[in-house]
């Protein structure tokens, strides 16, 4: 009979949880060191994905909306452009916003804009012509030397006050337009902030500023001494008065959007990549590999105490170095501040890259360029271009299997529920520790009895196991089994103890309820649940401890 077999049993231990905000407007929520975004009074995870640069336009989007249904995004990230909104000053024409808002209605998915206003990758290509050609009134970074660049200088109170008049015109609008439906969760305050051609901005005025005392508020906050940049900072002065100025003017930029209309508000990051070239530095240069400034990883306490309206610092993550992953992963994930990846390659790295994301707490992951036809074969600013090498195995496959359940996972990691094993080089088996059991994950196939599992060729084996109930996992993969044993720590508490399926069913989740498809048994599960390589299922597995040997039974037969 081919019928599902229907368990009208609710989602036992994942209850989605409301949370009081007026109409349901987008918010983050932290319990107990772990967020999630909540939209419409839900926990929402952000399955997103980013359209290239020039995508926003009518020409462009079909495209961008049907890649982002291919791959079963819930969320496009899009940008709106400062030059296109404002074409002249004070005259505001938001019909690229409606038609962005309209057409994600149209195709049931959430919006993230991207507000490319004074930085986009540590210059200030997207700024109005109006700007562009008035360096008099709107000034630009100086080099050392005095040289004009392509920065706008974040110590210029035109500047600022141009830049906040449009991004709050901007939220008041999304405003009128959105604030019953939500399809815009989210907004991206400028792109790649910092400066690209300077360490920082010498102008007269910022110069001026970095002779003056470091601000009592910054000093106060990181418990630093009295005294100008130089004195308090030496040899990162140069850096830190770069950070704090360009942090210091975003935030100013974020509360007056907020003021209007306060979503969420992040800033993504062009962190600074090591130093391969030249083994004998220790770290890259500022302004020249990465834009100075920017929230990379040595800014942050800087920025987090001079931006307190920026709710997010969230990397933009462009290498298949997974060890630096793993770091930036750590450096990001702070109890001040949700994991969110905006933007990383959409290529073989993505499944790897999302599933370790996605078992660390993220509130969401978005690879960048998903309507891949509108992009030339050129080099992103940290300097690498896509190749047939890096080419997506399954670009769906991801999205495929989390999107029904995307609810459900935003909750259990609210929970700290969620935990994912990724495949590395030698570490083709792992254990994730969970707090009643192990779950051992084996990657790559075949795996004969007896032998260590071969692993994959591309490094691609993930899974998932997340916590229903103390021995009730929901668990999936790609290229990987799983099986459960007791924890050498619970064998040593309680050594006469034993783990035992009771029942493993292969299912999914319609409206939160789950419905079994089949019951696993025999070859799919008595060596680890097996997930095979684009073939998205989910298993839910209920184990039981068993004494290994019962005095009782004996003491009753005797
Ligand atoms: C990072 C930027 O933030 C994006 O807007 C885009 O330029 C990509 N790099 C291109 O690789």
């Amino acid at each position: 009979m081919k019928k599902l077999i229907l368990f009208a049993v609710a989602f036992a231990s994942v209850h989605i949880q409301g949370s009081a905000q007026p109409n349901g407007m987008p918010h983050l929520e932290k319990r107990d060191n772990h967020f999630s975004l909540i939209v419409d009074g839900k926990p929402f995870f952000v399955l997103g994905g980013q359209i290239n640069n020039s995508s926003a336009w009518p020409t462009t989007l079909p495209a961008a909306w049907n890649s982002a249904e291919a791959m079963h995004a819930n969320t496009v990230e899009a940008p709106v452009y400062w030059e296109q909104v404002e074409p002249t000053k004070g005259a505001f024409d938001f019909s690229p916003v409606d038609l962005l808002v309209n057409q994600a209605r149209e195709h049931h998915l959430h919006l993230v804009l991207l507000w490319f206003g004074t930085w986009k990758n540590g210059q200030n290509h997207y700024v109005p012509e109006w700007i562009k050609s008035d360096p008099k009134t709107y000034p630009r970074e100086e080099t050392a030397y005095g040289k004009l660049l392509d920065v706008m200088s974040p110590s210029s109170q035109a500047n600022l006050d141009a830049d906040k008049t449009a991004f709050a015109a901007l939220m008041r609008h999304v405003k009128s337009i959105d604030s019953t439906d939500h399809t815009v969760i989210m907004v991206q305050v400028e792109n790649e902030s910092g400066s690209v051609g300077s360490i920082r901005d010498f102008s007269p005025a910022a110069q001026k500023a970095f002779e003056s005392p470091v601000p009592a508020d910054l000093a106060r906050t990181l418990h630093l001494r009295s005294g100008n940049w130089t004195a308090v900072f030496g040899p990162d002065a140069d850096e830190s008065f770069a950070a704090y100025t360009t942090a210091h003017y975003i935030n100013d930029v974020v509360a007056a959007g907020k003021a209007e209309y306060p979503l969420p508000m992040y800033c993504n990051v062009w962190f600074a990549y090591p130093v391969h070239a030249l083994e004998n530095r220790d770290r890259p240069s500022a302004g020249q590999e990465y834009p100075s400034g920017g929230p990379q990883q040595a800014n942050i306490p800087i920025w987090k105490a001079a931006a307190p309206s920026i709710d997010m610092l969230a990397p933009d993550f462009y290498s298949d170095d997974f060890t630096l992953f793993r770091s930036i992963v750590a450096t990001y994930a702070r109890s001040d501040n949700p994991l969110f990846f905006p933007e990383c390659r959409f290529d073989a790295t993505f499944g790897r890259y999302f599933f370790y994301a996605l078992g660390h707490g993220a509130i969401g992951f978005s690879p960048f360029g998903i309507d891949r036809a509108q992009q030339p074969e050129v080099p992103n600013p940290q300097g690498i271009i896509a190749s047939a090498a890096t080419t997506p195995i399954n670009p769906a496959e991801n999205y495929a299997l989390i999107n029904p359940i995307e609810q459900q996972i935003a909750q259990l990691n609210l929970e700290g529920k969620l935990y994912t094993a990724v495949e590395d080089k030698g570490a083709a088996r792992q254990a994730i520790h969970l707090p009643t059991a192990d779950a051992v994950v084996s990657f790559g196939y075949p795996q004969p009895d007896g032998t260590y599992p071969p692993g994959t060729s591309t490094f691609h084996g993930r899974a998932m196991v997340a916590e229903l109930g103390p021995l009730d996992f929901l668990v999936a993969g790609f290229d990987a089994s799983v099986s459960f044993t007791l924890s050498a720590a619970e064998l040593q508490r309680q050594p006469n103890q034993q783990l035992e399926i009771l029942r493993a069913e292969e299912g999914r989740y319609v409206d939160g309820v789950w419905q079994t498809a089949r019951i696993l048994n025999g070859d799919q599960t008595d060596r680890g649940l097996n997930f095979r390589s684009s073939n998205p299922t989910l298993v839910r597995i209920r184990l039981h401890k068993l004494p290994l040997y019962d005095e009782a039974i004996h003491r009753d037969a005797e």
